[in-house]
């Protein structure tokens, strides 16, 4: 699996988002440890704090189909000028499944734009280990 295939992946399921407030569509795509990709686009809502992220529908996709760990994942948002990093909720939701060098990619529709890991965007973070 190439970090093009997730990209792809991403930026295939930013088409089908539903983003009528906001204008701004957003898909995510993310490999699983049995080589599995899930995938998933924000869901905006009239009632606007009800609307979902990219990549909590594609973590809930993979928890649906039995994944247990986000080896990477990739998310495509914007158009270029900045980058579309995860909110800081989904920064969250990303460790519960994954660590500090898990590979976050951030795209827009022309492809890669930078490659983070989980650990540099949520650095210190709280996490399953710590409930022991
Ligand atoms: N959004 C995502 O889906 N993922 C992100 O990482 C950032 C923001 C969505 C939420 C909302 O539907 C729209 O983008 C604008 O904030």
């Amino acid at each position: 699996m190439t970090d093009d295939t997730l990209i792809t992946a991403a930026t295939d399921a930013r088409k089908n988002a539903y983003a009528p407030y906001s204008g701004f569509k957003v898909g995510a795509a993310l490999l699983d440890e049995d080589g599995r990709i899930h995938t998933g686009q924000n869901v905006e809502n009239a009632a606007y704090p009800n609307g979902i992220c990219a990549e909590t529908a594609a973590i809930a996709m993979m928890v649906q189909r039995g994944g247990t760990k986000i080896i990477k994942i990739a998310v495509s948002g914007g158009d270029g000028r900045q980058l579309c990093t995860p909110c800081g909720g989904c920064r969250q939701r990303i460790r519960e499944f994954a660590t500090d060098a898990t590979p976050v990619l951030i795209c827009d529709a022309n492809g890669l734009q930078a490659n983070l890991t989980l650990g540099a965007l949520l650095p210190h973070s709280f996490g399953p280990e710590n409930l022991g």
